[in-house]
């Protein structure tokens, strides 16, 4: 779907979320929200505290996972992904913090592989993602899922791409500061949930959506995976829809 401009895509999205929420809240069911960092979500993030605080949605009902986290890295860093949900969206809604997860970037090595299948089996015990929201990499990685990765694979930690590092460093004030790993859920992951929504915003985004629109399926190209799901959206502005 192709908006004018990333404000009007990211106000259609955040209202299926929203509606998604008060559908489980009638039914007395949970709603297990799969969530994304980076810049294309911030404007979502921002109209859902807006009905949080307008028009009363409540997040009570809500379980949140979030995708990835730099590895290592420190849950109060302003630079952890920890950090970002809670200054876009945990601190302004009613959300239990008990239904927050986050990968956690502070898990010793020895400690990750068990951490990682535990990540994966409390998304399985909160019934899977009913949504799951996604942004898009330079490198066509979704979450950290970089070029190579599996079509099954699961939670694990990966090494970072040097395109990746690359945009991520004015963030972290140069290359040199940028963790080389992160932990990210698998594609196998992401394609489980019942409904995914990619947003993709801007002139630097339309090379790679192409090829991920119209590429062949290829684990070069981890985002291509998606055109093989049977309720996957990208929502896009004109600009990340130049060279479609
Ligand atoms: C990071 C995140 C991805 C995100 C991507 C794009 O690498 N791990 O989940 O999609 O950046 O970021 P932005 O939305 O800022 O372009």
């Amino acid at each position: 779907v192709i908006f004018n401009d990333s404000k009007t895509g990211s106000f259609e999205v955040a209202k299926e979320i929203a509606k998604l929420i008060r559908k489980k809240q009638e039914a007395g069911k949970k709603c297990v929200l799969g969530l994304a960092t980076g810049s294309s979500p911030i404007k979502v993030y921002e109209e859902l505290v807006r009905m949080h605080k307008e028009e009363g949605l409540s997040f009570k009902n809500v379980v949140t996972f979030n995708l990835d986290e730099y590895y290592p890295m420190e849950r109060n860093n302003i630079q952890s992904y920890h950090y970002f949900m809670h200054q876009h969206l945990f601190d302004h809604v009613d959300i239990d913090p008990a239904n927050v997860n986050i990968p956690d970037g502070t898990v010793s090595p020895d400690k990750l592989q068990k951490y990682c299948r535990s990540y994966e089996s409390q998304i399985e015990k909160a019934g899977g993602l009913d949504f799951q929201l996604l942004g898009i990499g330079r490198t066509g990685h979704i979450g950290f899922n970089e070029p190579g990765s599996h079509f099954n694979s699961a939670t694990r930690d990966i090494t970072l791409d040097h395109i990746t590092r690359v945009d991520a460093a004015p963030a972290f004030k140069g290359l040199e500061n940028v963790p080389r790993k992160a932990v990210t859920m698998g594609i196998g992951t992401i394609r489980k949930a019942k409904r995914i929504v990619l947003l993709a915003w801007g002139q630097n985004k339309s090379e790679i959506v192409r090829e991920t629109i119209e590429g062949e399926i290829s684990s070069e190209v981890p985002a291509t995976y998606l055109q093989e799901h049977s309720n996957a959206t990208f929502v896009l502005d004109k600009e990340a829809a130049a060279h479609l």
